[in-house]
C-alpha cells in the first residue's frame, strides 16, 4: 500500500475515532436502534459510538475477550449500585436465564448459569456415566478449556481421547469424524468454531450422526453465540457450552450450559448446594435428599453476582436492539472482505480459514511460509492492532475476530502492516 492512502486510511480511522469519542460522552442513552436493512456505514459508526472501545486501538481479537457496550456495562454498574445501597441481592438470574432460553432456541429449565465455556465443559466431561476405555471424540483444534477437562478426565479415570483432524471442507470434517467412531464411541466433543482458524463445523449434521449411533453430543460453543443465529433444539445437540464475554458482548465470567432436557439426568451434577436440590433436611434418619432439581439449576448453586447475569440480558437485548441477521452478516462481511483481501496479497499466503461460505464467519486465520507470526504479531501490538497469534497444536498463525464495532478502514489498516511486514 503506498504512504498516502496509508496516511488517508490512518487518518480517518482516528478522525472517525474521535467522533466516537464525542458521542461517548453521550453514553449512548439512545441506542443504535434497528439496522437499516441496507448497506449502511453511518449506521455502523452509531453503533461503534455505543461502545467505549478506544479509537486508538484496532481491536481484533474479539476471539479472545469481546467488549460490552455502555448499556451492558452501564446496567452492570447501576445494578451493583442498586444491591449495595439497599443491601439487597437478586433478580438478575431469572433474567439471564429467560433471555439466554430465547437468544439460544431453548426452554429456560434446559440452560444453566456459569462462568465460562471451561466451566460448562468441565460439568459435561465429570457428570457422564463414562467407564474406563470409552472413547471421546475430539478434535485436533481444541483450546485448553476443551482439551484439558479431558485430558484430566483421561489421566483420572480411563476415558480414551480418539483426535480426528479438521477437514477443509464442512464434508470432509463429517467424514473424518464419521470414519472415527467405534463400537466403543460414547461422545463426540467438538467444538461449534474452533479458536485455532475459525471454521464453522457442520454441527447439526455431526449432531445427527452421532444420535443415529447412541452417540451423546456436546459442543464447544465459545465463539458462535452472538456471531451466528443459534437455534439449540434445531442444531441437535446434547450438551452445549457457551459464554458471554465474546461475540455476546456480555460482562466478562459469564456463561452458560445448555444440557438437552432429556440428558438431565443422564448427566450426573456432582456439586451440592443451593439450587441443585428439591429439599434436605439433617435431622431425619436417614438424612433426607429429596433428589435433583427438574432445571438447570441442578448444575450451578449459591450466591452469584445477580448484576451481572442482568448485563448477559441486556446484551441479549442489545443485540436484538440491531438485529441479530444484521450482526451476523455484519461480521461475516467484514471477515469475509479481509479474507478476500489477504489472498490477493501475495500467492505465499497461507490461508487456513476455509474459503466456502458454509464454513467461514468472524475469524480469519493465515500464515506466510518462512515469517515468523508471532513477531508480526508482536509488532502489530506495538501499532495498537490486537490480533491473536495461535501457538495451539503447533499451527503458529494469525487469527483476526470481527465484530460490529470494526470498520473497513480498520481492516485496511491492518492489511497495509502485513503487506508491509510480512511480504516487504
Ligand atoms: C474454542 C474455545 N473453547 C473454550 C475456550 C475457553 O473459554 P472460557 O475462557 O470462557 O472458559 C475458548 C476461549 O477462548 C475458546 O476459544
Amino acid at each position: 500500500m503506498n504512504p498516502s492512502r496509508r496516511k488517508f486510511l490512518q487518518q480517518s480511522l482516528f478522525a472517525a475515532g474521535s467522533l466516537a469519542f464525542a458521542a461517548h460522552a453521550a453514553r449512548a442513552a439512545a441506542g443504535p436502534g434497528p439496522h437499516p436493512g441496507a448497506h449502511d456505514e453511518a449506521y455502523w459508526e452509531k453503533v461503534r459510538a455505543q461502545f467505549p472501545l478506544t479509537s486508538k486501538r484496532v481491536f481484533l481479537n474479539n476471539g479472545t475477550i469481546g467488549v460490552s457496550p455502555y448499556k451492558v456495562i452501564d446496567s452492570v454498574y447501576e445494578d451493583m449500585l442498586d444491591c449495595d445501597t439497599f443491601g439487597w441481592h437478586g433478580g438478575g438470574e431469572q433474567e439471564a436465564l429467560s433471555a439466554l432460553a430465547s437468544f439460544l432456541g431453548t426452554k429456560e429449565e434446559e440452560i444453566s448459569l456459569t462462568h465460562n465455556v471451561t466451566e460448562g465443559i468441565n460439568i459435561v466431561c465429570w457428570g457422564l456415566p463414562l467407564a474406563a476405555g470409552d472413547e471421546v471424540i475430539i478434535t485436533n483444534h481444541e483450546h485448553v478449556g476443551h482439551a484439558g477437562p479431558w485430558l484430566n478426565r483421561r489421566k483420572l479415570s480411563g476415558v480414551s481421547l480418539v483426535v480426528v483432524d479438521l477437514g477443509k471442507t464442512a464434508e470432509e470434517t463429517l467424514h473424518n469424524i464419521s470414519k472415527a467412531i467405534s463400537a466403543k464411541t460414547r461422545l463426540i466433543s467438538v467444538p461449534h468454531i474452533p479458536c485455532t482458524i475459525g471454521q464453522v463445523l457442520p454441527v447439526k449434521e455431526i449432531c445427527s450422526l452421532a444420535r443415529q449411533r447412541g452417540i451423546w453430543t456436546c459442543l464447544d460453543g465459545a465463539h458462535p453465540p452472538g456471531m451466528l443465529r443459534i437455534d439449540l433444539h434445531d442444531i441437535g445437540c446434547d450438551f452445549y457450552a457457551g459464554c458471554c464475554h465474546k461475540w455476546m458482548l456480555g460482562p466478562k465470567g459469564t456463561g452458560f450450559l445448555y444440557v438437552a432436557e432429556d440428558k438431565r439426568n443422564v448427566l450426573q451434577a456432582y456439586y451440592g448446594g443451593a439450587g441443585v436440590d428439591t429439599g434436605w433436611d439433617l435431622t431425619t434418619n436417614p438424612f433426607l435428599f429429596k433428589g435433583y432439581a427438574e432445571s438447570g439449576h441442578r448444575y450451578f448453586y449459591g450466591t452469584q453476582n445477580s448484576s451481572l447475569y442482568q448485563g448477559i440480558a441486556r446484551a441479549v437485548a442489545f443485540q436484538e436492539e440491531i438485529g441479530r441477521q444484521a450482526i451476523e452478516e455484519r461480521v461475516k462481511a467484514l471477515s469475509g472482505y479481509l479474507q478476500d483481501q489477504l489472498i490477493r496479497l501475495h500467492p505465499d499466503m497461507d490461508m487456513l480459514t476455509p474459503q466456502e461460505q458454509i464454513s467461514r464467519a468472524a475469524q480469519v486465520s493465515f500464515r506466510v511460509k518462512g515469517r515468523d507470526m508471532q513477531k508480526f504479531q508482536a509488532r502489530c501490538q506495538e501499532k495498537e492492532i490486537i490480533i491473536r497469534y495461535v501457538p495451539e497444536n503447533n499451527i503458529h498463525c494469525i487469527r483476526v475476530s470481527t465484530h460490529i464495532y470494526n470498520t473497513y478502514a480498520e481492516l485496511d489498516y491492518f492489511l497495509s502492516e502485513v503487506e508491509q511486514f510480512v511480504f516487504s
